[in-house]
């Protein structure tokens, strides 16, 4: 008999459904705050101050994640061929890491860009920046952020499509991670 417990913890769940949302939330005020006119300049702000905030929450929230995984293991999952489970884990560390990288791709973006517009949490918090503004810096990092971005969202989205298949041929997917 297995010593794995048969769900993740209730911080563990909590913290998942927190960084999806939190992940979604950071991709729309992407779009929304790249569209919106310059002669909009207060809800632009806003929108790339709220943009910033949140995608840092999720840099915080995904720290909190790994460091609870590696307190606790993983709960068994039972119904999954050893394919299957190997190509999901593989999927899942894909995420982690972009989760982290996406975050601090888009810190480094904000501080290289032309024009000192300072980070915060809330408009509260100040970010510090370790880069001065620099034209070819942000050049470079803008679209590595943007597509490490995407890449995100989308394996997110096929994440998401996977949980419910599973969930449908009976494998006890949200039973595991039910909020
Ligand atoms: C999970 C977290 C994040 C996601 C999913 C995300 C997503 C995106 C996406 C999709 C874009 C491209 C928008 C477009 O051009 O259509 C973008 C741009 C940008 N993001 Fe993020 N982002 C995240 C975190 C952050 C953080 C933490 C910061 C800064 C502290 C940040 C700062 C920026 C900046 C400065 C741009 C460039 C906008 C421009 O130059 O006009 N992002 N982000």
């Amino acid at each position: 008999m297995s010593d794995a417990p048969d769900r993740w913890s209730l911080a563990q769940r909590r913290l998942h459904w927190w960084s999806a949302a939190l992940v979604v939330l950071t991709g729309v005020l992407a779009v929304l705050m790249v569209w919106l006119p310059f002669s909009e300049m207060l809800a632009k702000f806003l929108a790339y101050q709220l943009h910033k905030t949140f995608g840092l929450l999720v840099f915080s929230v995904v720290l909190a994640r790994l460091a609870l995984r590696a307190l606790r293991p993983a709960p068994a999952l039972e119904g999954l061929s050893p394919g299957v489970l190997r190509l999901a884990g593989i999927g899942q560390a894909g995420m982690y890491a972009l989760l982290l990288a996406v975050p601090v791709l888009g810190w480094l973006t904000a501080q290289a860009a032309a024009g000192p517009v300072p980070t915060t949490i809330f408009l509260v918090i100040p970010v510090p920046h370790v880069l001065d503004p620099n034209p070819a810096l942000y050049a470079w990092l803008r679209p590595l952020h943007q597509v490490a971005a995407y890449t995100l969202l989308g394996l997110a989205a096929v994440h998401a499509a996977l949980a419910v298949k599973h969930h449908r041929q009976g494998v006890p997917v949200f039973r595991r991670m039910g909020w």
